[in-house]
């Protein structure tokens, strides 16, 4: 079951594009093209292999963690462990003021950086908010949106999550749209109940053009954190639903190249379990990410 995924890789690069953003455009300019010598690689590989597989994805969130300081060491130590490795996109979240350090911290290497949340104007009288425009500004080429943090805490509705991922495209960062149930939704036998929801109040609202500039990540609040994590034959159930829904409103083909990353637990040691299914083109990674050592263990798997 091999699908073209070119289309949804491509339209991925055109968010990458440079913008006139000064200070950074440089280093947008690099980041591009480093960006699309690995896409190329990429391509030939799998043409190699006669088919175009969905590229896969590690991304680590590190919710508030990590002051400037601490994310420049970071990638002095995790910039030369993963020296080479060309086999996923790596893309990191750190706290939004350090960006930029982060930015100019991975200029010479082809990982991604991305914001943990955006709002959806584009500026105005909103005190503490940030826009996509000015994320993007900074070098950022990716956003988390709808996260269960923000959901739990900041009272954040599948409708704010909608806005907020077409805010994001908008402003030229690939959103990664975080749904997934809750303990007792868990207990209770309703996740996927819960998955329809949030697919229906927040990805079902996009175009077919701004759905294939999405990637999704399942994340079953239960396992997030917790060090228990979905087991690999939850995770695929749950992607496989997600992917019907999308099926069901944007088409087979849609479906078929959207990335459903999955998020809770991910550790070295239960990654290519996890990884090794089908359904699962990737990982949002927490705390296991915080750690350069055990995040390159976690990238090298995948
Ligand atoms: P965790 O967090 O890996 O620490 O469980 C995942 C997430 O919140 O994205």
């Amino acid at each position: 079951m091999e699908f073209a995924r070119e289309p949804v890789l491509t339209s991925a690069l055109g968010q990458l594009s440079p913008t006139s953003a000064k200070p950074w455009r440089k280093i947008s300019e690099l980041r591009f093209k480093r960006v699309q010598a690995s896409f190329k690689r990429f391509r030939k590989e799998s043409k190699s292999k006669s088919q175009l597989m969905r590229r896969r994805t590690i991304a680590g969130n590190w919710k508030m963690y990590k002051t400037a300081q601490q994310t420049a060491v970071f990638f002095e130590q995790f910039n030369p462990l993963i020296e080479g490795v060309g086999n996923c996109e790596i893309v990191i979240f750190p706290v939004s003021i350090n960006i930029p350090t982060a930015v100019q911290a991975t200029e010479e290497t082809a990982i991604q950086i991305g914001a943990q949340n955006l709002f959806w104007a584009r500026e105005g009288a909103y005190t503490g908010e940030t826009s996509g425009e000015m994320l993007h500004a900074v070098g950022a080429t990716w956003v988390l949106v709808g996260h269960s943090e923000r959901r739990q805490y900041f009272n954040e509705s599948d409708t704010d999550a909608l806005r907020k991922t077409q805010a994001a495209i908008e402003a030229g960062l690939m959103p990664i749209v975080c749904v997934g149930e809750r303990l007792d939704d868990h207990k209770a036998g309703k996740a996927g109940d819960v998955l329809i929801r949030q697919f229906a109040g927040g990805i079902a609202g996009l175009t077919e053009e701004q759905f294939a500039k999405i990637v999704v990540a399942y994340e079953p609040v239960w396992a997030i954190g917790t060090g228990q994590t979905a087991t690999p034959q939850i995770a695929s159930q749950a992607h496989s639903l997600i992917r019907s829904e999308a099926e069901k409103r944007f088409g087979r083909e849609a479906a078929q190249q959207l990335r459903i990353l999955y998020g809770g637990s991910v550790k070295p040691d239960n990654i290519e379990a996890l990884i090794r299914d089908p359904e699962i083109d990737g990982a949002l990674v927490g705390g296991a990410s915080l750690d350069p050592q055990s995040f390159a263990k976690i990238v090298k798997a995948a």
